[in-house]
Parts: C-alpha cells; sequence; structure tokens
C-alpha cells in the first residue's frame, strides 16, 4: 500500500542546481506556450519528486481514530490549480526528508491534520486569512467546534481553481455544511435568478461575506447586503408603507418577503451605550443562568420574570443602558432563504396591526452567545400587551404593545381610504401625520418619566435611528 517509494536523496547543492536549471526550464516552456503538457513541466523537480510517491493510486494512511486519511493527490488536477506557481514544501514545510514516506507517524483524525495545518495559508493570503479569523466560523473553532470550516474545507489547495470560474450553485462550499439552508435557497427568488441568469443574483457569500462570516441576526450586515443590489429599495417601499425607516428597523426583510414564513417578535438584549447587540463573553454564561433561575416552570418569562432580568443585566454590566429593542423576524434560519417574488410579499397592514395579530402571538428574548450567534429563552405573549410591563420597565417599549392597539381603529378608516388609491393615499397620509403627532408626544411624556426615574433606560427604534 504505501512505503515502496522512497524518497530521493539530494545534497542541498544539486537541489539547488536542479531548482536553477527547471526554473530555465520552465521559462523556455512558458515562452513556447501554456499547455497542460508544459505546465506538468514547470513542476518544481522537487514538486514531483512528491508526486511520484502521491499520485499513486489507493495510497492512504490509517489514522488512530479508525478513518483513512486519502494520500494521493493528482498531478493534473495541481497543474491546472491556482497554486501550480507554489510549491509543495510552500504549504508542507514541516515534512522531515529523511525520514518521511518511510517512518510511519501517527495522527489521530482527519480534523487534527487539517488543523495542524491552518496555519500554511496565512504567509500568502494575509487578508483573507485576518477576515477569516475575526468570523463566526473561526469563533466555532476557538470555541473547540469540529464541524466549522477551516480553510481547507472551502478550498482544495491541491485543486483550487479561480473563483472567477463560475460553477453551478450546488458547488459553493456553504452547501455541504448548511444542507437544508442551501436547499431553500436554490428554490427561492434568488436561487432561481442565480441558476437562470447567473452571478448578478447573490448567492450565500454575497449576502453574508466568504471569509467575514458573521452570526446572521447580528447587527445589519445582512440587510446591507440587500441593500447594496436593492439601491432603491427605501423609496419604492415609503411610496405605500408609512414610516418605512421604523418598519426596517422593527421587521427583518424576509418577515414580509417569505410570505410562508411563521412569525415571531424578538425582544434583543441591546447595550445602549455600545450601540450594539449584547453579547456574552466567551466562557460567562450568563444568559442560560439567569433566564432558566427567572422561569423555574419553564413557561416563557412573564413581565416580572423579564423585568427584573432586566435589572440583573444591568447590574452584571454595571452600567444601566442594557435595554430590549424589538424586531420582528421569521421563526427559523430556513424561512429567511425562501423569499419570494414581490407580488407575493405581504403589504397588508391588517397581518399585523390587529388585535391578536399572528406575528405577536410568538415572543423569545434573545442575547448574543459569545461567537455571535443568538441564544433564545421564551416569552410570554401577553408581555407585549401589559400594560404593567409598560410602567415596571419603566419606558421599556415593545413592539407591538399598546401602540398597535391605537392603530386599530385608524387601520378601519385607512382600509376604507384604500377603496380609492388616490384618495386613499391622501387619507392615509393625513392620519398618519396626525397619529404621528400623538405618539411624538406620548413619547416625549414617556421618556420625561423615564429621565426622571431613570432605571431600566427607555428604548424604541427612534432613540436608535441615528444607528
Ligand atoms: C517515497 C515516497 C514519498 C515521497 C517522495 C513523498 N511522500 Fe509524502 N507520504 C508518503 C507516505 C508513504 C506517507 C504515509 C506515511 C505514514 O503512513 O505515516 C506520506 C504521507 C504524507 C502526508 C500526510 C501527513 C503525514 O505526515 O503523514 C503528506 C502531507 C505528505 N506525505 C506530503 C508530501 C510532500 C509535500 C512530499 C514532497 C516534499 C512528499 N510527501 C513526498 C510517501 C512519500
Ligand atoms: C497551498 C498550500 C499547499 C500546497 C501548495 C500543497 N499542499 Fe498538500 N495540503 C495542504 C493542506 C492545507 C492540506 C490539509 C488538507 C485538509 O485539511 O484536508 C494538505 C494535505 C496534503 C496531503 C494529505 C492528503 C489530503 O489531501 O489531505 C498530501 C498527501 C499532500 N497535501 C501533498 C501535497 C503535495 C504532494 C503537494 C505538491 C504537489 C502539495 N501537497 C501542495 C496545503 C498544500
Ligand atoms: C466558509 C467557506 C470559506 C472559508 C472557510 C474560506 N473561504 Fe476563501 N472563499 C470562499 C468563497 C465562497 C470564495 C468566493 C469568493 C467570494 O465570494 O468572496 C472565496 C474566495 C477566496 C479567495 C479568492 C478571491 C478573493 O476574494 O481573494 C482566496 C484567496 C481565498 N478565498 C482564500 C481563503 C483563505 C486563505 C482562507 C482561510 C483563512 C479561506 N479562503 C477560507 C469560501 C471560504
Ligand atoms: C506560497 C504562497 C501561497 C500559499 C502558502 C497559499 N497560496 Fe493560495 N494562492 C497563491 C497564489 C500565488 C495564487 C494565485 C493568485 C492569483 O493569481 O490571483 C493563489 C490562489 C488561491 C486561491 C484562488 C484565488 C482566486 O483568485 O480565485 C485560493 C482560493 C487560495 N489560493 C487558497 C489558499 C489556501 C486555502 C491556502 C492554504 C491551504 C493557500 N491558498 C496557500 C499563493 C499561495
Ligand atoms: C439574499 C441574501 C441571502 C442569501 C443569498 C443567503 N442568505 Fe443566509 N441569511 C439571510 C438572512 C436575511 C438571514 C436571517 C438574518 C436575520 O436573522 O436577520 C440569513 C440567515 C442565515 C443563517 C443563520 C440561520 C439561523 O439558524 O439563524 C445561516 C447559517 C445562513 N443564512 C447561511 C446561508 C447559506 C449557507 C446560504 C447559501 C446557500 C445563504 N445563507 C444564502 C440572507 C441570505
Ligand atoms: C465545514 C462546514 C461548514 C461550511 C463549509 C460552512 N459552514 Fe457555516 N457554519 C458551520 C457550523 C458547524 C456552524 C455552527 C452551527 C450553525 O449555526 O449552523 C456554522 C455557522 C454559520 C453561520 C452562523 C449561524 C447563525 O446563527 O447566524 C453563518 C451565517 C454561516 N455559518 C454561513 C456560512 C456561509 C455563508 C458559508 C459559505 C461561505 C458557510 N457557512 C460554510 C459549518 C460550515
Ligand atoms: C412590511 C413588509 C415589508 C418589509 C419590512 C420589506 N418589504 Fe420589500 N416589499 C414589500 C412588498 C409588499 C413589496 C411589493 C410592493 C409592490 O409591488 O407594490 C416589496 C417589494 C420589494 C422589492 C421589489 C421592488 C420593486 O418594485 O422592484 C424588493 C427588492 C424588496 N421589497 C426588498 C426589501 C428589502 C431589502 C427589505 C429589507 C430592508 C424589505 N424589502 C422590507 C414588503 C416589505
Ligand atoms: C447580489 C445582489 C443581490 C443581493 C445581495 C440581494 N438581492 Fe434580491 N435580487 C437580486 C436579483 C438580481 C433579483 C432578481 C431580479 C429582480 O427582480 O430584481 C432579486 C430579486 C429579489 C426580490 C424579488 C423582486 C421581484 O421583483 O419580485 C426580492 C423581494 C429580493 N430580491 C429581496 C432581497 C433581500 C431581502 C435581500 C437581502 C436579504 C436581497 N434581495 C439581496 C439581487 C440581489
Ligand atoms: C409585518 C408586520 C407589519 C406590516 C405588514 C405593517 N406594519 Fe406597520 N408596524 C409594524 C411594526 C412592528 C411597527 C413598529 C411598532 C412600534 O414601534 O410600536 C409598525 C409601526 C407602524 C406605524 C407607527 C409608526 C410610528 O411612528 O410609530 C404605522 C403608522 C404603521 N406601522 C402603519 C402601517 C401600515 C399603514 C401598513 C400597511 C401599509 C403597515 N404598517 C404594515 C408591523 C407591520
Amino acid at each position: 500500500m504505501s512505503g515502496s517509494c522512497t524518497i530521493g536523496k539530494m545534497s542541498p547543492w544539486s537541489r539547488q542546481i536542479g531548482i536553477f536549471i527547471l526554473a530555465a526550464v520552465a521559462l523556455v516552456l512558458s515562452m513556447v506556450g501554456n499547455t497542460a503538457r508544459a505546465a506538468d513541466k514547470e513542476l518544481s523537480k522537487e514538486d514531483r519528486a512528491c508526486l511520484s510517491c502521491h499520485d499513486k493510486e489507493g495510497l492512504s494512511k490509517p489514522l488512530e481514530n479508525g478513518d483513512t486519511l486519502a494520500l494521493q493527490i493528482s498531478t493534473a488536477g495541481f497543474v491546472e490549480s491556482m497554486h501550480l506557481g507554489t510549491s509543495c514544501e510552500d504549504c508542507h514545510s514541516d515534512l522531515d526528508a529523511k525520514t518521511h514516506g518511510k517512518v510511519k507517524h501517527s495522527i489521530k483524525s482527519k480534523r487534527e491534520f487539517s488543523l495542524s495545518m491552518r496555519e500554511s495559508c496565512r504567509t500568502c493570503h494575509k487578508k483573507r486569512f485576518t477576515e477569516y479569523e475575526d468570523s463566526v466560523h473561526a469563533a466555532l473553532i476557538k470555541e473547540g467546534s469540529t464541524k466549522a470550516p477551516l480553510c481547507s474545507d472551502c478550498h482544495n489547495p491541491h485543486t483550487v481553481r479561480s473563483v472567477k470560474i463560475e460553477q453551478p450553485i450546488e458547488q459553493t462550499p456553504c452547501a455541504r455544511c448548511h444542507k437544508d439552508i442551501f436547499n431553500a435557497y436554490s428554490v427561492d427568488v434568488h436561487g432561481k435568478e442565480r441558476i437562470a441568469k447567473g452571478a448578478s443574483a447573490p448567492l450565500c457569500a454575497n449576502c453574508h461575506q466568504a471569509h467575514a462570516v458573521k452570526a446572521a441576526s447580528l447587527g445589519d450586515s445582512v440587510k446591507n447586503a440587500c441593500l447594496v443590489c436593492h439601491k432603491n429599495t427605501f423609496e419604492m417601499h415609503s411610496d405605500w408603507l408609512p414610516n418605512t425607516a421604523l418598519h426596517f428597523e422593527a421587521i427583518s426583510c424576509p418577515a414580509c418577503h417569505a410570505p410562508n414564513a411563521q412569525r415571531r417578535v424578538n425582544l434583543r438584549l441591546y447595550d445602549g451605550t455600545l450601540k450594539r447587540q449584547v453579547s456574552e463573553k466567551m466562557g460567562v454564561p450568563q444568559f442560560d443562568r439567569l433566564t432558566d433561575a427567572a422561569d423555574t416552570h419553564d413557561m416563557g418569562l412573564d413581565e416580572r420574570a423579564l423585568w427584573s432580568l432586566l435589572k440583573e443585566f444591568n447590574h452584571e454590566a454595571n452600567n444601566g443602558r442594557t435595554v430590549l429593542r424589538g424586531r420582528l423576524e421569521v421563526r427559523s434560519g430556513l424561512e429567511a432563504h425562501q423569499l419570494s417574488e414581490k407580488s407575493k410579499a405581504l403589504k397588508d397592514c391588517n397581518v399585523c396591526h390587529k388585535q391578536g395579530a399572528a406575528p405577536f402571538q410568538s415572543v423569545t428574548l434573545t442575547i448574543a452567545g459569545s461567537d455571535g450567534r443568538p441564544l433564545h429563552h421564551g416569552v410570554q405573549k401577553d408581555v407585549l400587551n401589559s400594560l404593567t410591563s409598560m410602567e415596571s420597565v419603566s419606558g421599556f417599549y415593545a413592539i407591538g404593545s399598546t401602540r398597535i392597539k391605537l392603530l386599530d381603529t385608524l387601520l378601519v378608516l385607512v382600509l376604507l381610504g384604500a377603496i380609492s388609491v388616490p384618495l386613499g393615499h391622501m387619507a392615509i397620509t393625513r392620519i398618519f401625520r396626525g397619529l404621528r403627532e400623538k405618539l411624538e408626544a406620548e413619547r416625549a411624556a414617556a421618556a420625561i418619566q423615564s429621565t426622571s426615574q431613570n432605571s431600566a433606560g427607555a428604548m424604541s427604534p427612534h432613540d436608535d435611528a441615528s444607528k
């Protein structure tokens, strides 16, 4: 099976000369033509020595965990790859030429081997490496994940082709590990467009980035990615959606654009001082501890529990600025990838703005985990409507609460107005102008009240519109 070949023994001198001659030959050949055959000869003597053993079918090695590491490297594949100009030893610098291939040494698992090779990309691809190190995937690996990707999980170093060569979408490396999401994506409006028309429509990395992948619900990077391609989105929506900025702040794009999705209200712990979501420090899990303690019967947090939890976070974070920010979103990550044509998007105000509206029947509280991914805990839906919670949390203000109720009567008028479009539109504008003033006054009053009591701190999407 293995060990039948021997590494050619050479003095460093003859090696140098060898490299020189080969380089000269390569130069000549590259002037003659750039066929694969010529490229084959461009391989250095050293690389060819490696391949003389390694391009043997079936060459493999058993690993401690019982798996087998295939050791065959295809010469043709390497020659065609973007790494043709890189020599084996640039990346495999730690091999001992004297003993290699003769003395067996043990490797625990494929993963352990991959990890031992991970640094090899850094020297030549610094920028990508740095971006990657800041990703959710790298954070997962730091936490001990054996499933999150290293460079070599997304790029085979021996066969890597130019990323400019367009591949069928299922070749995108993300598909291998996020299969369900890929399957949903591949038949949604973008997947279909991508298959039909190519790169103008987004693939995973266009919305999430390839290297600096962040937890999807953290910050606005995914939303901003939508706006890069859909430039006049804001104007398009403001034609019919009053207070577009507020709606965009309070509702995730898929919540309206995945028409069959289930929706929920997500109350996110938010640091009003740092202006970003609260995240747990690595190794200091407090969210689960606190929520479990506050919800011993696992019924979902009630308003009192929510209130004291908020106090606790303000105490622990010690800045008194931890607040809750509501967002209406789809219930599962899968549903975020079931976007549909615009004609199917949610336009009916009543789906949200009526008593007992479905999206407000499911409520969750989240914090960003140390890798950025959200940790959830259920909240009783009454919290949104409860006046006591409004008072007890001193201006804590959740979407879907009293303000939504206030809208109900007005929406009847809106719907009547909609019978005649131009008239309806005027009516809507007038109604909402009046409403806005009313709400503005209400908010100002609440703000005064909350600064005088000054405990949990108030937060509404408006306070944060500058973000
Ligand atoms: C004489 C044949 C031979 C040559 C030449 C050779 N290898 Fe190997 N290589 C082997 C064998 C046999 C193994 C399996 C060793 C084992 O089972 O422990 C191996 C294993 C490996 C492994 C797996 C990890 C490890 O350390 O076991 C890598 C990577 C590798 N070789 C790279 C190279 C590179 C790069 C070169 C050229 C510099 C090279 N090899 C030259 C025979 C060879
Ligand atoms: C650009 C860097 C790079 C170059 C160039 C390179 N390798 Fe590798 N090689 C790696 C990495 C990284 C791994 C680990 C792959 C993984 O995680 O599965 C690896 C793995 C291997 C393995 C183990 C089998 C496998 O696929 O995991 C062998 C054998 C090997 N390389 C041989 C070679 C030979 C021979 C050459 C030259 C023809 C070469 N490599 C060139 C980076 C490189
Ligand atoms: C989760 C999968 C994934 C991981 C991990 C990953 N890449 Fe990439 N990489 C991609 C994808 C997808 C592209 C395609 C280009 C794009 O859309 O940005 C790409 C493109 C590239 C490119 C060429 C284009 C460019 O933007 O420069 C290089 C070089 C590269 N990656 C190197 C690396 C290195 C080095 C690492 C490890 C630090 C790494 N990649 C880790 C998925 C990944
Ligand atoms: C010794 C330098 C060197 C090392 C080490 C190296 N690469 Fe490269 N890599 C290159 C060069 C040179 C290119 C060709 C770049 C070009 O022409 O744009 C390249 C191209 C690539 C591309 C395709 C870029 C594109 O434009 O499509 C990817 C992906 C890539 N490398 C990934 C890796 C990964 C993963 C590793 C680590 C396993 C690695 N490289 C290690 C030098 C290196
Ligand atoms: C059109 C943009 C877009 C594309 C293309 C896209 N995603 Fe997403 N992805 C999103 C949005 C939006 C979310 C939800 C973000 C949020 O909660 O605000 C998301 C969420 C996710 C999540 C988190 C899921 C969870 O359980 O919360 C993962 C993982 C993910 N996407 C992977 C992928 C993969 C893999 C692909 C390619 C098959 C892909 N995405 C393609 C926009 C996109
Ligand atoms: C080798 C497997 C692997 C590959 C390849 C991979 N991922 Fe992941 N990814 C994971 C694992 C494991 C997690 C953590 C579990 C989870 O959240 O699904 C994760 C998490 C994520 C998350 C965070 C989920 C959240 O809750 O927000 C996003 C976003 C993501 N991946 C996007 C991508 C994108 C985009 C690509 C391709 C460029 C990709 N992944 C390729 C394994 C992979
Ligand atoms: C309140 C629900 C809602 C929200 C939130 C929403 N949309 Fe829409 N969007 C719609 C509806 C309904 C249409 C169709 C309007 C029409 O055809 O009159 C639409 C149309 C679109 C269109 C097609 C525009 C055109 O006319 O060509 C795009 C692109 C789009 N939305 C992207 C987004 C993005 C990106 C976000 C998040 C920043 C978003 N939408 C948030 C409901 C929403
Ligand atoms: C790489 C560019 C790109 C990104 C990023 C992108 N889209 Fe698209 N989107 C397209 C293209 C191209 C189409 C199909 C052509 C069209 O209808 O505009 C499309 C279609 C749509 C449609 C259907 C429009 C219609 O006319 O029926 C909606 C809705 C939409 N995108 C929403 C989003 C949302 C939400 C995001 C972010 C989560 C997003 N897009 C990210 C390029 C993009
Ligand atoms: C997907 C659910 C959803 C849809 C559809 C929706 N809204 Fe809203 N709307 C919300 C949420 C959530 C808020 C934020 C509530 C808050 O901040 O109190 C909001 C806020 C508002 C406000 C209050 C603005 C302010 O200044 O406080 C008005 C007015 C409004 N919506 C009107 C409409 C109209 C008219 C439609 C239909 C054209 C509509 N909404 C469609 C969910 C929705």
